[in-house]
C-alpha cells in the first residue's frame, strides 16, 4: 500500500506541496517532480557505492528524464550523465554540465553528432557496433583529437523484464557480438587506432530489474571475456560499466531495490576477479536513470467525462493520455493513481482511466480503485511519472506537451513551461 501525504483540506502532498493548489496554478496535465526526492537517490548512490568504493563513477541516464534544471541537480550531486543523442549533449551543456563527464551512448550516432560530441570534448564514447567505431575514430583523427572510447557488449543474457526493455540478450540490437572472432576484430581495431583511447567494456542488460541475476550473470561473461582478451590481445580494460536498470516500485508487488544489492556483490566479484588475475581494478560505473528520477515525479491530470457501462466497466476520462505518458501502450506499463481533491476518501469505485486521444489504447491504468465520489473537475494524480514520461512525450493528436514543476520543502517552480499551439507549428512553413 503507497502511504499518501494529505493535508486537513483532504488534499494529496507532494514535495510538501498542496497537489490540488498546482495543478489550479499551472494547470492540468501537469508533471511535478519533487527535487528532493532526487537529491536523496543521488545521495544514496554517494553513500552506497561513490564512497565506498575506490575507482567508483556514477552517471545518470539522462533519457529517463532530462531537462536543464535536472542535469544542473544531478550533476551538483557528483553525477555525471549518461546521454543518447546529440541534443542530450546539447541541454547539458546549456546546463553547464562538465562535458568530461558526459558519457555518449546509442547505437546508431550520426556523424553530426559525433563531431558535436568530439569538439564539446565529451569525456567517453560508448561504441555500440563496428560501423560506429570507425565513424568515431574518423572524426577524432580529422579534430586532431583522441578520444575515450568504451565497447558495449551485447553479454547474451535475458533480463527478467518486458522485451522492449531488455537490452543484453543475444538478439539485442544494442551491442558487439561476444562472439570471438567478431568482438576481438573490433577491439583489436580500437587499440590499434591513434584517435581512440580504448578504456574498457559496457553492458546494459535491460530496465526495472527488481533482482541483480541479471546483473551478475552479465558481469561474469564480461569477466570471462576480459580474461579471454588479456590472453589473446594483451589488452587489460582501465574501465567497466555496469549499466542501469535498477528496478522501482510502480504498484504492490513491486519495490524500489536497493541499489548496494547490485552494486556491493558486482564490486565484490570485480575485486576478487582483479585480485585473482593480478590486474589493478579498473573504474567502475553504474548508469541509473528510472531508479533516480521515476518515484520522484507524478501527474496530475483533470478528470473529464465518466463513462459508466453496465456491468462492464467505468471509463475515467483525463485531459492528458499517451501523449504525455506512452508507457502503458508501449509495454502494459502499470500505475497507481489517486483523486487528488478527495485523497482521503476511501477508493470505492473501480475505473479504467484513459486518455484523450483517438486510439482505442489510449490507456493510462487498465483498472483502478478511486473514491465513489469522483467526478469531472475533480484532479487525478498518477504516481511514478518521473522517468519516460516527460522525456518519451509527443504531440499526437497536436496535444501540447504538459509543463514541468519543481517543487522543494513546498515550494513550487515552473522549470519547464506548458506548450502551446502556437509552438506546435512554429516549425512549420506557412
Ligand atoms: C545503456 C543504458 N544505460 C542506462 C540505462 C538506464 O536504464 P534505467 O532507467 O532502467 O536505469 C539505459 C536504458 O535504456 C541504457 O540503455
Amino acid at each position: 500500500m503507497r502511504k499518501l501525504d494529505i493535508n486537513s483540506k483532504g488534499h494529496l502532498c507532494f514535495g510538501g506541496a498542496d497537489t490540488v493548489e498546482l495543478a489550479e496554478k499551472y494547470g492540468t496535465p501537469l508533471y511535478v517532480v519533487d527535487e528532493k526526492q532526487i537529491i536523496g537517490r543521488c545521495r544514496e548512490i554517494k553513500e552506497c557505492f561513490l564512497d565506498k568504493y575506490d575507482n567508483a563513477n556514477a552517471v545518470y541516464a539522462s533519457k529517463a528524464l532530462q531537462t536543464v534544471d535536472i542535469c544542473r541537480i544531478v550533476t551538483e550531486e557528483g553525477l555525471g550523465l549518461d546521454t543518447v543523442s546529440g541534443g542530450e549533449i546539447y541541454t547539458a551543456i546549456k546546463a553547464g554540465v562538465d562535458t568530461a563527464k558526459i558519457i555518449f551512448h546509442g547505437n546508431n550516432k550520426t556523424a553530426d553528432e559525433i563531431r558535436f560530441a568530439v569538439e564539446n570534448n565529451v569525456g567517453r564514447f560508448v561504441a555500440d557496433n563496428e560501423y560506429e567505431l570507425h565513424l568515431i575514430d574518423g572524426i577524432a583523427k580529422e579534430a586532431g583529437k583522441t578520444v575515450r572510447v568504451q565497447l558495449r557488449i551485447t553479454p547474451g543474457v535475458d533480463s527478467h523484464t518486458h522485451q522492449y526493455i531488455s537490452t543484453g540478450g543475444i538478439d539485442s540490437k544494442f551491442g558487439i557480438s561476444p562472439v570471438r572472432s567478431e568482438r576481438n576484430r573490433i577491439i583489436k581495431y580500437a587499440m590499434d587506432s591513434e584517435s581512440i583511447e580504448l578504456t574498457g567494456f559496457h553492458f546494459h542488460v535491460g530496465s526495472q530489474l527488481q533482482k541483480n541475476d541479471s546483473h551478475l550473470m552479465a558481469l561474469e561473461i564480461i569477466l570471462r571475456l576480459i580474461k579471454e582478451i588479456r590472453s589473446e590481445l594483451g589488452f587489460v580494460p582501465t574501465e567497466l560499466n555496469l549499466g542501469g536498470g535498477f528496478g522501482v516500485r510502480y504498484v504492490d508487488g513491486e519495490i524500489t531495490v536497493k541499489l548496494r544489492d547490485f552494486t556491493d556483490p558486482m564490486m565484490e566479484r570485480i575485486n576478487s576477479f582483479c585480485k585473482t588475475e593480478g590486474i589493478s581494478l579498473p573504474e567502475v560505473f553504474i548508469e541509473p536513470g528510472r531508479w533516480i528520477s521515476a518515484n520522484a515525479g507524478i501527474t496530475l491530470y483533470t478528470v473529464g467525462s465518466i463513462k459508466e457501462i453496465p456491468e462492464i466497466k467505468t471509463y475515467l476520462a483525463v485531459d492528458g493520455g499517451m501523449p504525455d505518458n506512452p508507457r502503458h501502450i508501449l509495454y502494459q506499463a502499470e500505475y497507481e493513481a489517486v483523486v487528488a481533491n478527495k485523497a482521503s476518501i476511501p477508493a470505492g469505485k473501480e475505473v479504467s482511466v484513459v486518455g484523450k486521444c483517438c486510439e482505442s489504447g489510449d490507456v493510462l491504468i487498465e483498472k483502478i480503485g478511486v473514491a465513489d465520489t469522483v467526478q469531472s473537475g475533480d484532479i487525478l494524480c498518477v504516481f511514478s511519472t518521473g522517468a519516460y514520461n516527460y522525456s518519451m512525450a509527443s504531440n499526437y493528436n497536436r496535444i501540447p506537451r504538459p509543463a514541468l514543476v519543481m517543487v522543494k520543502d513546498g515550494k513550487d517552480r515552473l522549470s519547464v513551461r506548458r506548450e502551446t499551439w502556437e509552438d506546435m507549428i512554429t516549425r512549420e512553413i506557412l
